[in-house]
């Protein structure tokens, strides 16, 4: 008889994080012999750069193999330090810095450090699945922050302050944005400036984990009004820009009251991260940067290549993303004709089309009538994943 294993309730509004879902699905196909074309997962298809790796190789040899301080290595913390003065001109203190295993567990940290039950968490709709799970886990409720097509995927400035009370801690925010590759703009960063100014009990969290995969301009950051500092927590990583999604590197840069709170979920779960990986992204700093321009000029070919493509289909249309990698086409038009939703579309195209993508809910409920392409790909792939689409569109 099987035993009647009993489950904790908090786990009951956790997501599945999709790409991994996903990815359970395609291997079992491949196992099968499809030949699946994969544009599902967010991982740069480029090795880590070769400095990088020896940096890490180095340490190893030289034994950085023990535990470190659960925040991060000193030296690591202030190259993180020196990069966001670089980046956005603030000062940082270095024990305001918390080196985090992947960017995901620092909003997961800032969720459990901040949040009470009945308190409130804006977060993106669609957005990163992890922020609203990391709000339900802390035991608190988010709140939907609209992101909208109409406004190349930003989100509407009335609707940001009335989804603000008295009971929001927290707000979220992710620019470059996952999954629409939608940026925040400096007047929008200024609506959320005054906002935060207006509600002292309110933190904001940015995700800023695309920054370095900007297209057209530059990047704006919600850490560059130093008059909010101490209510925000910036948080970044390695995984994406320096293609070291394995090595599970991340950070939070923050108030040294908040990081000693983010700190101590970190001594009461991992302890710390790897050491010698610390090693490894001190030198993806400072070390040369020419694999990360190489990757955003091959990143600017795939979107403007599949964008294009996606247009070309009837019933879909395509917002050009400005950051990130992924495209988020429009295909309501194609559920009404299927009469399938974008869920049954992805489940459509994987199973009888060996098309991996995501359906736009996975993002939230606004997410419906979108699907999620990761450009992270090879261009052939491209090709070939928006071929398979074309040709399952056109069979309707
Ligand atoms: C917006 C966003 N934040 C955080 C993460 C997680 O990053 P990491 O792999 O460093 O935990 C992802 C991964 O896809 C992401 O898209």
């Amino acid at each position: 008889m099987a035993f009647n294993y009993s489950f904790a309730d908090r786990l009951s509004n956790a997501g599945t994080d999709s790409p991994f879902a996903v990815g359970i699905e395609v291997a079992a196909l491949e196992r099968q012999g499809h030949k699946v074309t994969k544009m599902h997962i967010g991982q740069p298809d480029f090795p880590t750069p070769e400095n990088v790796k020896e940096a890490a190789i180095k340490a190893i040899h030289e034994n950085k193999t023990g535990y470190t301080t659960s925040n991060g290595i000193f030296e690591l913390r202030q190259t993180v330090v020196e990069e966001l003065k670089k980046r956005y001109g603030v000062d940082v203190d270095p024990d305001g810095v918390v080196i985090t295993p992947g960017t995901k567990p620092m909003l997961f940290m800032a969720a459990f450090a901040l949040l009470n039950p009945g308190d409130e968490a804006i977060v993106p709709n669609p957005g990163y699945g992890a922020y609203h799970s990391s709000v339900y886990l802390a035991g608190a409720k988010p709140v939907s922050l609209p992101i909208v097509e109409e406004k190349k995927f930003s989100f509407d400035h009335e609707a940001l302050k009335s989804a603000v009370n008295s009971k929001t801690k927290l707000l979220m925010l992710n620019t470059p944005a996952n999954p629409t590759g939608g940026v925040l703009t400096r007047d929008d960063l200024k609506v959320v400036r005054d906002l935060t100014l207006e509600n002292q009990q309110m933190m904001v969290l940015s995700d800023e984990i695309y920054a370095r995969i900007v297209y057209d301009g530059k990047h704006e950051s919600i850490y560059s009004f130093p008059e909010i500092q101490d209510q925000v927590i910036y948080a970044d990583g390695w995984g994406k820009a320096y293609s070291m999604t394995g090595w599970r590197m991340g950070f939070g840069a923050m108030p040294v009251e908040v990081a000693k709170k983010v700190s101590s979920v970190a001594i009461n779960t991992y302890s710390g991260v790897v050491n010698f990986n610390q090693y490894a992204c001190i030198e993806a700093y400072k070390g040369p940067q020419a694999a990360v321009d190489t990757m955003l000029k091959e990143f600017d070919a795939r979107r403007k290549l599949i964008v294009g493509l996606l247009n070309e289909i009837d019933g879909v249309s395509c917002v050009m993303p400005k950051g990130a990698f992924y495209a988020f086409p429009n295909v309501k038009e194609i559920c009404k004709r299927t009469g399938k939703n974008s869920q049954q579309l992805q489940h459509w195209l994987l199973h009888e089309h060996d098309l991996a993508i995501l359906h736009g809910t996975a993002f939230g409920s606004l997410g419906e009538g979108y699907l999620r392409f990761s450009y992270a790909a090879s261009q052939n792939d491209i090709r070939a994943g928006v071929e398979k689409m074309k040709k399952a569109f056109a069979s309707v």
